[in-house]
């Protein structure tokens, strides 16, 4: 009941017409590469140094992570399907059990659409990523007559609590903010969020700070959980090192096939593409030096422990990780 259905492009240019009408400026393809905090802070970016009294880190993970929230929040994929179908849902419906099943319907011209989302796991951890969508197809197709046109995958972070930390970084500071971990509900999450940092550079009490704050004491509820996470990334930093590689060159690859391999004590990450290039690059992450995996279906290295990828070329596409994995010659 009561349930708000949003286009998320509509609803973000919308909300960008307010913003740029009350004087707010957005500079497109301009990456922001350094921080250093003060009075104003400096933001440097490829497009010039920016001065401001607060800065917000919204870049879905902090490129600079000085609240060290990489062993808080832990990335997971998940995979979407949308097409026709020969029958919809009226709402949006979520499974309760697993493997967790998501579906709603999108208008689409004088068509809707049904989407069908599900199959997460956490990042780098799953190797038959195709079949995550084959799963998806399947099960629409199955409940609905689901002819499947459109797919795609998507990460998201979240954290031991399963609430997102949004505040300032340091304790006792208030010129830089955060938020992430929004666990897949980034609309509703991204909302209260924007709210709670919005009230506290303003000075006005917010009834939601305390419980999402970047430095909230949850250990009781939630130390299991984090051991289980890191003690996971401890056994990637490990296994992978020890059972990698699996061949011993790139030579045997096929189209359209990658793999990890050992040059002298370099790991290296080698794909051969659909044209018979071969692309190689350091198997090594350039966050804390896990050994990358790969994703068959988006065809990208990524890495198991706190969920940085990259594209075949090596170069970065999610963080925590901000340098590009170094090329090898082949
Ligand atoms: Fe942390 Fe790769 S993302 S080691």
């Amino acid at each position: 009941r009561d349930q708000a259905q949003f286009h998320p492009r509509k609803y973000l240019l919308a909300l960008l017409d307010v913003f740029t009408r009350n004087g707010g400026r957005v500079y497109e393809k301009t990456r922001a590469t350094g921080l250093n905090e003060g009075h104003p802070c400096v933001v440097e970016t490829t497009g010039g140094e920016v001065r401001a009294r607060h800065v917000v880190l919204a870049t879905h993970y902090p490129f600079v992570d000085r609240a060290l929230l990489f062993p808080r929040v832990h990335p997971k994929r998940s995979y979407v399907v949308a097409g026709p179908a020969d029958r919809l849902p009226d709402g949006m419906f979520i499974s309760s059990t697993e493997p967790t099943r998501s579906v709603r319907t999108i208008p689409d011209g004088d068509r809707t659409l049904l989407l069908v989302s599900g199959e997460g796991h956490p990042t780098g951890q799953e190797y038959d990523t195709e079949e995550r969508y084959v799963n998806l197809d399947r099960w629409g197709a199955e409940h609905f007559g689901l002819a499947t046109e459109y797919r795609w995958s998507t990460q998201d972070g979240s954290s031991v609590d399963q609430l997102p930390y949004v505040g300032t970084i340091r304790r006792g500071s208030d010129d830089v903010y955060t938020a992430t971990a929004f666990n897949k509900w980034g609309f509703t999450n991204g909302t209260t969020a924007a709210e709670i940092i919005a009230d506290a550079i303003a000075g006005r009490s917010n009834e939601w700070a305390d419980l999402f704050d970047v430095h909230r004491v949850t250990v009781t509820q939630s130390a299991e959980k984090f051991v289980t996470e890191n003690t996971k990334v401890a056994i990637h930093w490990v296994r992978d090192r020890a059972l990698h590689p699996q061949r011993s060159s790139a030579d045997d690859l096929a189209p359209g096939e990658a793999g990890v391999h050992r040059e002298g004590t370099r790991m290296v990450a080698a794909y051969r593409d659909e044209a018979g290039e071969l692309h190689q690059v350091s198997a090594i992450c350039t966050h804390l030096a896990c050994v990358v995996a790969w994703n068959p279906a988006e065809k990208t290295w990524d890495c198991p422990c706190h969920g940085s990828r990259f594209d075949h070329h090596g170069r970065v596409i999610q963080g925590p990780a901000v340098q590009d994995l170094e090329r090898v010659d082949p």
